[in-house]
């Protein structure tokens, strides 16, 4: 069956957001295949809003090991604690972040990632993935970002 992504036009973030995770729900809520279901969020999140680097870290055998993602190659393994994904696993809540320069021991799989949000996902008070967003130009993601995408993977929890 084809599916079809519907954008607002001139969305702003919320009215995209608010667009957006309904069909995620649609798009997942019939298929119980975790890979299947977190490579088409990532579509969806690179359709609606472009940015270079959309994708999931799943923590395996105590390190985080890269996942679905939509953009550019991207570094394969990240251990607890190390960058903004280890750290986001480590305390288990969002990271925004204007900068990457700025945060300690950042790892840079693109030097062409200048800001990022990253997101747990949380399945019995455990960190099961994180959700990492980078973006060419500083400062792009606020707390609406973190609103939504933390919505998401509250969500996407439940299909673990
Ligand atoms: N920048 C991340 C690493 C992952 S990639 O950018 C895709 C970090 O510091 O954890």
């Amino acid at each position: 069956m084809a599916e079809e992504l519907f954008l607002p036009d001139n969305g702003n973030k919320t009215e995209l957001y608010e667009s957006i995770l309904p069909q995620i729900k649609g798009l997942t809520s019939i298929e119980t295949d975790l890979i299947a279901n977190l490579s088409n969020t990532c579509a969806v999140l690179k359709e609606a809003f472009d940015h270079l680097w959309i994708g999931f870290y799943l923590v395996k055998n105590n390190e985080l090991v890269l996942g679905p993602f939509q953009g550019p190659i991207a570094c394969t393994r990240i251990k607890k604690g190390k960058g903004v994904c280890g750290t986001t696993w480590a305390e288990a809540k969002t990271y925004v972040v204007d900068d990457v320069e700025a945060f300690p021991g950042h790892i840079a799989c693109s030097s062409a990632s200048k800001s990022e949000i990253v997101a747990p996902v949380i399945v019995n008070d455990e960190v099961v993935a994180v959700l990492d967003i980078d973006s060419d130009q500083l400062a792009t993601f606020d707390d609406v970002d973190q609103k939504y995408i933390e919505e998401l993977c509250h969500y996407l929890a439940t299909k673990w």
